[in-house]
């Protein structure tokens, strides 16, 4: 049994792909499909599912509406003698923090750049919230079937603005309509690639020795070879080490349109990417892979099929073998749930799962009263981090247009969340007749609006604050900060103190009156005062 568990746990790569809208995240999703043999008759089914051909939810109605992807799904797949869990992230800046629970439980991103662009706002972005947590990248310069910059000015690029040694994998032999191959530094090899049409096959390729006559026949390729040469030179060299500690990405060169490169970056995942390692608890314990099933919480969803009117966990395997059928215990609230009604969920097809090892990923139906962060095990009890929250941006006041709809004003509420949706505050005394909505950004507000609307059937009036800042305190500091201009005082649902703010500078002005009082950063905190400074 333990040694069935530890060979699955090393056949598993569990990663996500963060890119700015139209860097090609979708198309190299399709790519992926089509190597992996999961989608044979061309690709096109998660274009085809964006474009709402695919049973829609109402909120895949504002994603469509928008042509945004908001919810976020899981793809398993095989390639090699491995199975692949790709996670698909919220494209939208305003979802960082579901980006965030959502590369929580990767083990790896894949960053897509357009060769065209380099680094793009939401990149920079999204990166940001991967390092946080130390995810190794690997880098995918895309599009180079068209004209785009100077590979070496992009590699500049990644060093300089993400900090991020870039070590090239693969070089590209000529670059738009002369781009044929790609020189890989790794195996020695130049791999020539066939057009096909519509890109709806593999690309055939022809693999040369590095040193065979092919290279010196071809201008492109020896010029290629030439900068090569150069790349070692400067040591821009693959070190797993760094890659593992989020310093170092290998970077490959292709084009997700053509398949020119896809295989290299499926071979990267298989070969670079780790295996789901153990993952450490609340003590920085770890849990070894083989004790007892367990699970992390890390999104929480409702509503994906009209059809199915119910909510879903995802979890990821943290240890342990899960069996269909299995009861687990949901740690928060020491309840026992029956797994009967478990899924692998695949853009919007639903699959039922049957069993699952570390580092795979299940939608549990039904999941009433989970959250993301929250543990599930069997027989041995953990808890792991709790997920911190994100500094919202954006403050609501949220009222029932209906006071006789109230009650599904307070369920729909509660239930949002719980999911996570929007952060819910509530001022003292006035509770859940006018809770604070906190976001992100924006669109957050949309979707909760949507939903409260049309799920819960309770219209919702939502009024603008003046608040922009949030900062968390403690029982002690509240009597120092009551009362004062310009700051509120309020309660979040899972006890913590938040107070907010007109603006930055206020939160200045009141630390240096009262620098005894407690007023601690959330994270991703950008908060800046007129004068620029963080605050
Ligand atoms: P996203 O999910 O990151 O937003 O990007 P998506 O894959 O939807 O790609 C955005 C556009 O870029 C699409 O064109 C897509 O065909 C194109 N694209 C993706 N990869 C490549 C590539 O390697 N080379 C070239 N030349 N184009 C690429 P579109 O015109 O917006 O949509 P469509 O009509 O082609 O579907």
């Amino acid at each position: 049994m333990s040694n069935q568990i530890i060979e699955e746990t090393a056949r598993r790569r569990t990663f996500a792909i963060i890119s700015h809208p139209d860097a090609g995240k979708t198309t190299l999703t399709e790519k992926f499909l089509l190597y992996s043999g999961v989608l044979t008759a061309g690709a096109g089914s998660v274009a085809a599912r964006r474009g709402g051909k695919a049973a829609a939810s109402d909120w895949q109605e504002i994603e469509q509406q928008r042509g945004i992807s908001i919810s976020s799904t899981v793809m398993r797949f095989p390639y090699r003698d491995c199975l692949l869990n790709l996670l698909d992230t919220p494209g939208h800046k305003d979802f960082s923090e579901d980006t965030f629970r959502v590369l929580a439980a990767t083990d790896a991103a894949i960053m897509v750049l357009d060769a065209a662009k380099g680094i793009e706002p939401q990149t920079r972005r999204l990166f940001e919230v991967c390092r946080e947590r130390d995810v190794p990248i690997v880098t995918f310069i895309n599009k180079w079937d068209r004209p785009g910059r100077d590979p070496w000015d992009l590699l500049d690029e990644i060093e300089r603005d993400l900090i991020l040694e870039p070590a090239p994998i693969t070089w590209p032999v000529g670059e738009s309509t002369t781009f044929d191959g790609v020189i890989d530094r790794l195996r020695n090899e130049y791999v020539q690639f066939t057009r096909v049409a519509h890109g709806s096959t593999m690309a055939p390729e022809k693999v040369s020795p590095i040193d065979s006559p092919v290279l010196m026949n071809s201008e492109l390729a020896a010029a290629a070879l030439e900068d090569v040469e150069l790349l070692d030179g400067v040591d821009r060299v693959f070190n797993r080490e760094k890659f593992e500690a989020g310093e170092l990405s290998p970077v490959f060169f292709g084009s997700a349109l053509t398949n020119f490169g896809v295989g290299h970056l499926l071979d990267a995942v298989v070969d670079l990417v780790p295996s789901p390692p153990a993952r450490t608890d609340i003590n920085d314990d770890p849990r070894p892979i083989d004790s007892p099933f367990s699970g992390h919480v890390f999104k929480v969803q409702a509503n994906t099929d009209k059809n199915h009117r119910d909510r879903i966990a995802f979890l990821r395997v943290a240890s342990g073998r899960f069996e269909r059928g299995m009861t687990i215990t949901h740690g928060p609230s020491k309840r026992s749930v029956t797994t009967k009604y478990v899924h692998s969920v695949q853009g919007s097809d639903r699959e039922t799962l049957d069993e699952a090892f570390p580092g795979d990923v299940i939608g549990l139906i039904n999941a009433n009263g989970f959250r993301p962060g929250d543990a599930v095990y069997v027989d041995e009890p953990v808890q792991w981090r709790p997920m911190p929250a994100f500094a919202p941006t954006h403050f609501m006041i949220a009222r029932a247009k209906d006071t006789g709809k109230f009650k599904q004003f307070r369920s729909g509420v509660a239930q949002l969340d719980e999911e996570g949706v929007v952060q819910v505050l509530r001022i003292p005394g006035v509770g859940d007749q006018a809770p604070i909505f906190a976001a992100v950004g924006p669109l957050q507000f949309e979707v909760a609006k949507h939903r409260l609307e049309n799920e819960f059937n309770a219209p919702v009036e939502l009024s603008p604050t003046s608040y922009s800042v949030a900062r968390l305190t403690d029982d002690e500091s509240v009597p120092l900060l009551r009362g004062l201009r310009g700051v509120e005082i309020v309660e979040r649902s899972d006890g913590s103190i938040w107070v907010l703010f007109e603006s930055a500078f206020r939160v200045r002005q009141v630390s240096e009156d009262k620098p005894e009082a407690t007023l601690e950063r959330l994270m991703a905190d950008e908060a800046v005062d007129s004068f620029g400074r963080r605050v």
